[in-house]
């Protein structure tokens, strides 16, 4: 029997984000693959949602619903338990990828050394930065033609706001692509395209070894020894701690499609990776070793089938050992609850679990009882805080399209965004409800939702907006003063808290140079 601190020490749980089509499914497919989760490649279909249905949001949520079993994978690899979070590819879906890295201990960003640093993963790595989370860095697509790879890590820096240390280095690229050297094991993998197998490895003693000239001849021998100085130069050694710390993100290269440098990267990554640390809840920081359960719901699913109208909790394990129908307290209502079959999600499959432990997600089928951010104890009262909400991006009234139906219309509305499917406020100056949301898509589904699965009815509105921030002040006079003047631009989110709706960047600008002492917060927690 292994002990609570062997289990967590042995676990990696973490999420792998990028642009859409930088490679986060084929490199997660690989992963699964060394990890003997699959055998063959291509039978992830994962959250990655095709470009071909971006319009069609019914589509989306087919594939989004397929997903459920994938949004989780966990496996085995060697002595530890992987557990990969996955993310959605559709932008549109992001909140719910910012709460998914609120419940890893650390992050594989993937790049396509072609592209560089896209949007997305500028936007992802914002959300790690302020958790402090660790990121190792994937450069992918080593196959194509692509961009220098110093180029690729200046632009990482830039870009990223983090230092970088390359852990290996490409031979070539594109056509001419012969390879990576390992410089965290000092080793050299020469590339044989492939979309099974792992790579062909060079034993050698050290970059000065004449077997990297046998293997990949004489020039490119050369230009690797030339790099390796020039890395030796201008990087810092490797220091594992600024890693754990998010300050550091070590980079590899590779071809995830040809299961090209995929090794490396899990081998560096199960050894340098965090297991679950310490969780600071709003009462006091606790430590994932103690005895006592405790976890909090980051994410629901629902389920579109309007035939079996359930949803999906996902709980993090955050301390203890969390047991099947055992007791637990919900916080937030203070019910005692227990859970006859939650899930755990292994090897792809999803199946019944007597336990889990931190850095385990449990799945627990709901039927509208849980909310994002709720937190479950073996009976303290702890607040796990930090579930970021962030200001919306797109804002409509919503308004009752069948007056026979407004309490069914409020009902879908308050679970609806329980769920956590987008944010309410309410306008203080005309009292109309407003939602808003990260992408246009999620209108639709909103409104789909409520028809469907609460018989209500609704229409919208434009109106418009171009940011809601959270304001607040030391100085209670400044916001009361703040407050009295921006009147028509005021509402309330369903906490109470002041919302200040900016209809331009300019009035945006304006406010916070006219009122120094008031804070403006683009991003909020659920569970103060
Ligand atoms: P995503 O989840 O980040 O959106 O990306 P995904 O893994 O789906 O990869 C996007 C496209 O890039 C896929 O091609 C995939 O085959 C390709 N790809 C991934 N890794 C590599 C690589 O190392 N080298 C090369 N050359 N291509 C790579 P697709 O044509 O869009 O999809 P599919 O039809 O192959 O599924």
């Amino acid at each position: 029997m292994s002990t609570l601190k062997e289990e967590i020490e042995r676990r990696r749980t973490f999420a792998i984000i990028s642009h859409p089509d930088a490679g986060k499914t084929t490199l997660t497919e690989k992963l699964l693959l060394f990890g003997g989760a699959i055998h063959i490649a291509g039978a992830v279909k994962s959250n990655k949602i095709k470009k071909t249905a971006t319009s069609d949001w019914m589509e989306i949520e087919k594939q989004r619903g397929i997903s459920v079993a994938t949004s989780v994978m966990g496996f085995n690899y060697g002595d530890y338990k992987i557990n990969i979070l996955d993310t959605p590819g559709h932008q549109d879906f992001a909140e719910d990828t910012y709460r998914t890295l609120t419940a890893v201990d650390s992050v594989i960003i993937v790049v396509d050394v072609a592209k560089g640093v896209e949007a997305q993963t500028r936007k992802l790595m914002e959300v790690c930065r302020m958790r402090n989370t660790p990121v190792i860095i994937f450069v992918n697509k080593l196959d194509r033609e692509g961009r220098d790879p110093f180029e690729i890590l200046d632009e990482l820096e830039a870009e990223l706001h983090i230092a970088v240390r390359p852990l290996s280095w490409p031979l070539g690229i594109g056509a001419k692509f012969k390879g990576v050297y390992n410089i965290y094991e000092h080793c050299l993998d020469l590339f044989t395209p492939d979309k099974q197998k792992a790579t062909e490895r060079v034993e050698i003693d050290d970059v000065n070894d004449v077997r990297i000239d046998e293997a990949v001849g004489e020039s490119f021998a050369t230009q690797l020894r030339d790099d390796l100085s020039l890395i030796e130069g201008v990087y810092p050694e490797f220091d594992e701690s600024k890693y754990k710390e998010g300050k550091l993100a070590p980079v590899f290269f590779g071809s995830a499609l040809n299961t090209f440098g995929v090794k490396e990267l899990l081998d560096c990554f199960v050894k340098i990776a965090p297991c679950p640390r310490p969780i600071e809840a709003v009462e006091r920081r606790v430590n994932p070793e103690e005895p006592a359960f405790s976890g909090f719901v980051f994410k629901i699913h629902a389920n579109m089938d309007p035939n079996h109208r359930s949803c999906i909790a996902f709980v993090k394990v955050c301390s203890g050992k969390f047991e099947r129908n055992a007791p637990y307290k919900q916080i937030r209502t203070g019910k005692s609850l227990r859970f006859a079959a939650p899930t755990a999600f292994m090897a792809q499959k999803k199946s019944i679990v007597d336990e889990a432990y931190p850095g385990d997600i449990v799945g627990i089928p709901d039927s509208g009882n849980f909310k994002i951010g709720d937190t479950l104890t073996q009976g303290e009262d702890l607040h796990y805080k930090d579930l970021p909400s962030f200001s919306p991006e797109m804002f409509m009234y919503i308004e009752n399209a069948d007056p026979m139906k407004s309490k069914q219309l409020e009902k879908g509305i308050q679970q609806l965004m329980d769920e956590g499917v987008a944010q309410l406020f309410i306008h203080q100056f005309n009292g109309r409800k407003i939602i808003g949301t990260v992408g246009q898509l999620q209108f639709e589904v909103i409104q789909y939702r409520l028809l469907h699965e609460y018989g209500a009815q609704c229409r919208w509105e434009p109106m418009s907006m171009y940011k809601a921030c959270w304001v607040d002040s030391d100085n209670q006079q400044a916001i009361e003063a703040f407050k009295k003047r921006k009147y028509q631009f005021m509402a309330i989110d369903r906490e109470g808290r002041d919302v200040f709706l900016a209809d331009s960047a300019y009035v945006l600008t304006m406010a916070q140079s006219d009122f120094p002492e008031i804070k403006f917060h683009f991003a909020s927690e659920y569970n103060k």
